[in-house]
């Protein structure tokens, strides 16, 4: 059995998840893959995390220079959140020849350009599903399953934070500071939640969506955005009553060689898939000229879900390393 080196950056909410499912599912892993995966180093300031999840405290690093020019690392796992630190080191490893798996769409969108440059120059790997719809496979489907198609809209629900305020405040009359305090404490929630009521995440969700769908990258700053800090109780209601609700939809539409984008809240109408969309769920509604009408639906934030993302694009990497 092939074995595979892992430097894992960052065990917060997703790292930690990641982990935990290679654990949980170890020897199912291992027969559908043939590999066996180890850690050799992992960059995290909080010891009691890595105690925690029962890794050797002796594998913490602080210098990242150990990972990505380490001879016993050949996927690196960057799970630290932020944009410049992250996007540097993952450009440094995949020029250095490391594969990279990362759920970080904040660095991914604002850096596209230059880490698949990274991966092309490094011959490495960079696979980034967990980035847009935490478990939902839409990404790797975009690439490949629906390749062949020329697509036209891509509309989706792609902040589980704000889909559960929304959700919570609608369905259960909660006020919105009760449903964020919950949904932070369920870990759904960014470091800061500005970048989730904001609409700032969902931007980076939709220049990712939008460099797969349309082959052209928008920075997330360019994308037209209204958050959900000014969505009263009364518009839900009014939404309610008009047999529709309020969400928060990213959207990017093709349509004569012109592409249009946006993420605002959106009033969508009971009787669209996308209205029984609720609390941390996700939702990714395409349209493509061969397949159609398509959505993918799952959740779209959480340790294991993430995490689910994470781990098969490790084990996909695995298989062709
Ligand atoms: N804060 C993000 C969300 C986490 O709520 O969707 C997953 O990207």
């Amino acid at each position: 059995m092939k074995n595979i080196n892992l430097a894992f950056l960052g065990l917060g909410t997703v790292g930690g998840g990641t982990y935990e499912i290679l654990k949980m599912n170890k020897d199912l892993i291992e027969k559908r893959t043939n590999c066996s995966f180890t850690v050799t180093k992992v960059l995290e300031m909080n010891q009691d995390r890595i105690k925690s999840l029962g890794l050797d405290p002796a594998l913490q690093v602080t210098d990242p220079a150990l990972i990505y020019e380490s001879d016993d690392v050949d996927i690196v796992i960057e799970a630290l959140g932020g944009i410049d630190f992250p996007a540097e080191i993952m450009e440094k490893s995949l020029l250095n020849g490391k594969h990279v798996v990362t759920p970080n769409k904040a660095a991914v969108a604002a850096n596209f350009d230059k880490l698949k440059e990274a991966a092309r120059k490094g011959n490495a790997q960079f696979r980034f599903e967990a980035s847009v719809g935490g478990g939902i496979p839409a990404l790797t489907a975009i690439q490949e399953a629906l390749a062949g198609n020329q697509f036209t809209q891509v509309m989706g629900i792609v902040n589980g934070t704000t889909n559960y305020i929304l959700t919570k405040m609608g369905d259960e009359g909660w006020s919105y500071e009760e449903a964020l305090k919950d949904a932070q404490a369920k870990g759904f929630a960014e470091q800061d939640p500005t970048s989730d009521v904001e609409g700032i995440d969902a931007s980076n969700k939709l220049s990712i969506l939008m460099a797969l769908c349309f082959d052209t990258y928008v920075a997330p700053d360019d994308i037209p955005r209204e958050g959900i800090t000014r969505v009263s109780m009364d518009d839900i209601k009014d939404a309610q009553a008009k047999n529709g609700k309020i969400k928060l939809i990213a959207l990017a539409s093709k349509m004569d060689g012109k592409l249009e984008y946006s993420v605002k809240p959106t009033f969508i109408s009971n009787d669209h898939p996308l209205s029984g969309v609720s609390n941390e769920f996700n939702a990714i509604y395409i349209t493509g000229n061969a397949v159609d009408e398509l959505m993918f639906y799952g959740k779209g934030a959480g340790a294991l879900p993430t995490g689910s993302a994470v781990v098969g694009d490790i084990l996909a990497i695995a298989k062709n390393i």
